[in-house]
């Protein structure tokens, strides 16, 4: 059906069924796979080899594979393998339910990893070698390279490193898309790393396809499947709220001059509230916005056909199905506002601290002090990972981070004297951001961000309490620098479990 879209002879004669191809992989491989936040993802190995796996298993045999990928991927990928019992390390990042059951059952090793660490690590060699790539593109061009599709991650490093490499060639993905990549091949390895040689967002730096050394090509695929996002919620109340502090603190940071009128490139995360932010955005009055980021969301799409954003740089699509739609029909609009890169570049951080991007992410908690839990709930159980808001947190100019102030139903404070457990640490955070209000932390001792955070961030049912701890702890603390009842701190989510509000 599409082997027009096989224009290289040599690997049009690979073409096989996913059945053959995740024959190929064998039982302990590493198997590094396409895909970033339900974009451009391999569709049909990947459910082949969980079929493969099953079948296996039920005659007894011991089948599972290490899993890399971009980032998050999609229920035909994480979900198939997680439901089989397919894996037994998955690394750097994913949000499926079936595979997070299982990682926090004990079941399944994960490695929560910087987005931006990921490739290079690898070419460090400090993971085990890659035996197999699966990689989805639109098209295969007469020299071989390939055309990528609605994400790149860490594609360019999976290609180049896999001993072999399994190609998905999927109709459903625009070839038009070909000119909206930008690959970089320059990254050497320490210590021959010279600068990346990008001083704005939007420009260009590689090419436009993916290079894959036909001989290591063991199998083409031919696939029609769409990517899959799921529809963000409807904005509600409280996501206005966060999004309209923000907001109006960075207006007040344009009028006090510390930032320019068109602010510095943005990054967003995934979310809901992320998206609220980005449509408030397009009632706030800024114009010529930039940003620099990991995913392009539903919202951005709106930003730029209304010409608030000038253009996205991204190494993926987190879009809703409206939105993935909007962007196939109004492709030519887009094609020439959006650059999507490699994640060891849309994650970098030497460009995230160059351009100055203003970091927006959201996270489970945050204690007084300004130290935010992204991942874990009650200190242990993962929820996704850290993703890429480390990478842009500790470079970024400015980093927020944004939450309700409850959770559950109101019956669990975002705002705890301790968190549970750290992924940003108070010297990497700027701004705290809830429905209650912000608290900007820059500049202050860390009493002085706890009177902040309480008097800003935290639900007024838990205020009183928040500020009798703070205080008796300024009074008994061991030390008066970072006050601190041990274990009193910890008792919070302790109480959530005893009572049942979180489940055990
Ligand atoms: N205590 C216990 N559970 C909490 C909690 C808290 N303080 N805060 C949130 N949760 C739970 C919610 O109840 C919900 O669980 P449920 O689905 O079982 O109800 C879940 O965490 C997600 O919370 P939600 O309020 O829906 O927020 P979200 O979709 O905006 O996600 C994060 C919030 C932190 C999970 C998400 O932003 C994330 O994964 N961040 C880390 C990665 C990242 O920042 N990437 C950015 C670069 S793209």
């Amino acid at each position: 059906m599409s082997e027009d879209r096989i224009l290289h002879p040599g690997l049009r004669a690979r073409l096989m069924s996913a059945e053959q191809a995740a024959a190929l992989i064998q039982p302990g491989e590493t198997v590094a796979m396409s895909g970033f936040t339900g974009s451009g993802y391999p569709k049909a190995v990947p459910q082949a080899l969980a079929a493969h796996i099953d079948r296996a298993h039920a005659r007894g045999e011991d089948f599972r594979i290490n899993l890399l990928t971009g980032a998050s991927t999609a229920p035909e990928l994480d979900g198939a393998l997680a439901q089989v019992d397919g894996l037994a390390m998955r690394m750097p990042f994913q949000s499926d339910p079936n595979a997070r059951k299982r990682i926090n059952a004990g079941k399944l090793d994960y490695l929560d990893i910087h987005l931006s660490h990921v490739a290079q690590h690898v070419w460090f060699g400090f993971y085990n070698a890659i035996d197999t790539a699966v990689v989805e593109v639109s098209a295969i061009l007469e020299d071989g390279s390939l055309v990528p599709t609605t994400s790149v991650g860490n594609n360019k490093t999976w290609l180049d490193l896999a001993k072999k490499v399994v190609i998905e060639v999927n109709r459903w993905q625009l070839p038009e898309m070909l000119g909206m990549h930008d690959i970089y091949y320059g990254t050497a390895l320490p210590p021959e790393r010279k600068p990346i040689p990008m001083v704005r967002g939007d420009e260009r730096i590689g090419q436009t396809t993916l290079r894959c050394d036909p001989a290591k090509v063991a199998a083409v695929v031919l696939t029609d499947a769409p990517d899959r996002n799921s529809p963000f919620n409807p904005i509600d109340d409280d996501s206005r709220r966060i999004a309209g502090h923000l907001i109006e603190f960075l207006k007040h940071e344009v009028a006090r001059g510390r930032l320019p009128a068109n602010l510095l490139p943005l990054q967003s995360g995934v979310g809901n509230i992320p998206n609220a932010v980005l449509a408030g955005l397009a009632d706030s009055g800024f114009r010529g916005l930039e940003a620099y980021t990991e995913v392009i969301q539903d919202g951005m799409l709106d930003l730029l056909q209304s010409g608030v954003l000038r253009y996205a740089s991204c190494t993926g699509f987190a879009l809703s199905p409206d939105a993935n739609e909007e962007f196939r029909r109004n492709l030519d609009f887009y094609r020439s506002r959006i650059i999507l890169r490699t994640q060891e570049i849309s994650n970098h951080p030497e460009m995230v601290r160059r351009l100055g991007c203003i970091g927006m992410n959201g996270m489970i908690e945050a204690d007084l002090y300004g130290n935010i839990n992204s991942t874990h709930v009650m200190g242990s159980s993962i929820m996704n990972g850290i993703g890429g808001s480390g990478d842009f947190a500790r470079n970024g100019f400015l980093s927020a981070f944004l939450s309700n102030s409850t959770a559950k139903g109101g019956s669990i404070s975002s705002i705890v004297p301790m968190v549970s457990h750290v992924d940003h640490t108070e010297h990497d955070v700027a701004v705290i951001v809830t429905e209650q209000g912000l608290a900007d932390l820059r500049g202050l001792s860390p009493k002085q961000r706890a009177r902040q955070v309480i008097a800003h961030c935290a639900h007024p049912d838990y205020r009183d309490a928040l500020q009798d701890y703070f205080e008796r702890a300024c009074r008994d603390s061991y030390g008066k620098h970072t006050p601190h009842l041990l274990p009193e701190a910890l008792s919070w989510h302790q109480r959530w479990l005893d009572t049942g509000t979180m489940k055990a």
